[in-house]
């Protein structure tokens, strides 16, 4: 028997390049090892968007493709949308009962959010039980693996705690203990060399043509001290020469032979780049392509993701309503 595994991922944008080495790469391999449930978290990024909702249909939509155009198999692993799985906010609700507000507003990551995002109002009830709902995701599958970034360490942590709590105050143990996979991943900068994000529009997406890649790959930040092509540069302090290592690792020898020889210039440099993540990215832009043809495939694999996903949940919630004393 195959142990399970619970990820997601907020609807909020399109998926870039950090999505494609940060998580999918990783996901796509995992679904020959663990029983895989990939979700789309839209009830979490309703917390954020709640006041702009109109492009969360769309991504929705859109990740779904990028998932299924990275090499994410419905055969293998099932697919779905958060808000379709209404189990999970039963059990959202359950978990909300016995948790703690202090644990909440302690959270690294709340405290961060308020401090840091000033263009939503984030002092919401809903955005304070953020970690709650993400809780009920994992512990509804029982699922005993989670592959998440480094950011993310804060709400396992808090889901164990949960968990730790119910299974005192209920005296039974019938879930078991969620574990992060944090795998290496090369950390990606965006083309300014500032952490990728939607908000600084510095990501190459999967869904950039040819000609975007290859129009931002040209604004990518090189040496700032290499002026002239018959400067040597570095390699080191170069975001170019660091999508090589990550996207093309065995020419990293080669050009770091001819940067720090002067024997290319920057701009050669990034149009062997632009074409070389245009090769990584052209499979991805045919499938979504198909993909985008056919939305009928699209919907049905998610109906028979919401199918599988909620044949699970009803048998833990009829499990836990017993446990904590409902009729
Ligand atoms: N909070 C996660 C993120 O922003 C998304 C998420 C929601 C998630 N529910 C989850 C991740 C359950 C893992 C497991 O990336
Ligand atoms: Fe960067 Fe390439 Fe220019 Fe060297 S030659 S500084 S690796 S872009």
């Amino acid at each position: 028997m195959k142990k399970r595994l619970l990820s997601g991922m907020r609807p909020t944008g399109p998926l870039h390049l950090g999505h494609l080495v940060g998580a999918l790469k990783n996901w796509e391999k995992l679904q020959d090892e663990y029983e895989c449930f990939f979700m789309v978290a839209d009830w979490h990024a309703h917390m954020s968007e709640y006041e702009r909702p109109q492009d969360l249909r769309r991504y929705t939509l859109d990740n779904v493709i990028d998932w299924l155009s990275c090499g994410l198999d419905p055969e293998k692993s099932v697919l779905f949308v958060q808000s379709h799985i209404q189990e999970h906010a039963q059990l959202y609700l359950l978990f909300s009962n016995i948790t703690p507000l202090g644990w909440l507003e302690r959270c690294p990551t709340y405290k961060e959010q308020l401090r840091e995002i000033t263009t939503r109002d984030l002092h919401t009830y809903g955005f304070l039980g953020y970690p709650v709902l993400q809780a009920a995701d994992i512990v509804i599958y029982k699922a005993h693996a989670v592959p998440v970034g480094a950011d993310q360490l804060a709400h396992l942590e808090l889901t164990r705690e949960i968990l730790r709590r119910f299974e005192h105050i209920y005296k039974k143990k019938v879930f078991p203990e969620p574990q992060a996979i944090l795998t290496e991943t090369p950390k990606l900068l965006g083309i300014d060399n500032r952490k990728m994000s939607k908000s600084y529009q510095n990501f190459i997406a999967l869904s950039d043509s040819k000609e975007e890649v290859g129009k931002k790959t040209g604004q990518m930040v090189t040496d700032p001290k290499r002026i002239k092509k018959t400067d040597p540069g570095h390699p080191k302090v170069c975001n170019v020469f660091s999508y090589y290592k990550i996207f093309k690792p065995e020419m990293e020898k080669e050009v770091h032979h001819w940067c720090t020889k002067a024997e290319i210039g920057c701009i050669e440099c990034k149009k062997k780049l632009a074409d070389i993540l245009n090769g990584v990215l052209e499979p991805i832009r045919e499938k979504r392509a198909q993909f985008t043809r056919h939305r009928s495939t699209v919907d049905d694999i998610l109906t028979q993701g919401a199918e599988k996903a909620r044949g699970v949940c009803v048998e833990t919630l009829k499990e836990t309503r017993k446990l904590i004393g409902l009729y």
